[in-house]
């Protein structure tokens, strides 16, 4: 059986630039006409399935302003010009880091996580033929800053493990921003981040230090970050296997086309009688005809027959 998924070695990411100050006399006004728009949009759309319609105009312009601005260049017209030139490979990862939104939390998907733990992780490893060792691999895609991942990661620590000793549990977090998954792998947290995490958890896996959580070691080695775009079909070719994966709230941000590519992707890496978890709204509706829907207590999965 192939095992690519985990073959990968983790390539070093370079830290994020920070944004540096406009002076004076760079200072002139930055106008996004409507057909620069336009050709930018479908730029990002084709780099990365994310689609501006014409009413997030106005993001997209404060957005890549500061990249402009970064950039020491004069118009959004030089900078789309320059994304669009060979060796434009760091700035298109910078502009990945602008373009997202990388809203999460610890337990933000609690009632997904208890039918995973339940109902499907139990259901999958009956189809396994013995109670020898076996792998179970976990896909944290759009992972953001690794809070889905690590709240994996505990439950793995604090009820699989003791459950199911004989399985080796893996997960894997992908992102297409670096800047997050550099934030990932520190696992250092603010409140906000942290504020649904169960007590027991709470103290168990992360040592208070000001107004900084920081999530322990025993937690962070079980979760390796890698930086993957869900719409790139090479990219994608890689990943192989996979018993669950959790691709929740980025389907939003693609349009029709875009989805049913990232679907069609996730589907190919996923196992036979694997899961995929979507955000609780978004749905596969005429996206994906290839997974059958399984309604679980207060969750939804998709399952791949
Ligand atoms: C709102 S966060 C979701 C985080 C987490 N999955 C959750 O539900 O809490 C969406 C993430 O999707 C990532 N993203 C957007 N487009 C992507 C793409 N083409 N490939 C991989 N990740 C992408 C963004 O960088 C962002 O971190």
């Amino acid at each position: 059986m192939p095992q690519q998924l985990f073959k990968f070695k983790f390539a070093k990411t370079k830290p994020t630039a920070a944004v540096s100050g406009r002076t004076a006399s760079q200072d002139k006004e930055l106008i996004l006409s409507d057909s620069v728009f336009r050709e930018l949009r479908d730029e990002i759309y084709k780099l990365c399935g994310i689609y501006y319609t014409e009413s997030k105009k106005y993001l997209l312009e404060g957005r890549i302003s500061k990249r402009i601005t970064y950039r020491k260049m004069n118009s959004y017209e030089e900078y789309l010009n320059y994304i669009k030139s060979p060796g434009s490979r760091q700035e298109i990862n910078s502009l990945f880091e602008v373009i997202t939104i990388n809203e999460t939390y610890f337990f933000r998907a609690e009632q997904q996580f208890e039918a995973f733990v339940n109902i499907l992780l139990p259901e999958i490893l009956r189809s396994k033929p013995t109670r020898a060792p076996t792998t179970f691999r976990i896909w944290s895609a759009a992972s953001s800053t690794g809070e889905e991942a690590y709240t994996l990661a505990m439950i793995v620590l604090q009820r699989l493990k003791p459950k199911y000793p004989h399985i080796n549990f893996q997960i894997l977090a992908s992102d297409i921003n670096n800047a997050v998954l550099e934030t990932a792998r520190k696992g250092v947290y603010k409140e906000y981040a942290v504020r649904n995490v169960p007590p027991e958890y709470m103290a168990k896996y992360f040592t208070q230090s000001g107004n900084t959580y920081i999530l322990s070691n025993e937690v962070k080695r079980l979760v390796k970050f890698m930086k993957v775009n869900l719409y790139d079909p090479i990219e994608m070719k890689a990943f192989t296997n996979c018993n669950v994966i959790f691709c929740c709230n980025v389907l939003i941000y693609f349009d029709i086309p875009s989805k049913q590519q990232v679907v069609a992707h996730l589907y190919n890496a996923l196992q036979k009688n694997g899961y995929l978890f979507i955000g609780y709204s978004e749905s596969l509706h005429g996206i994906s005809k290839a997974f059958k829907l399984i309604h679980l207590p207060k969750a939804m999965a998709y399952k791949k027959e």
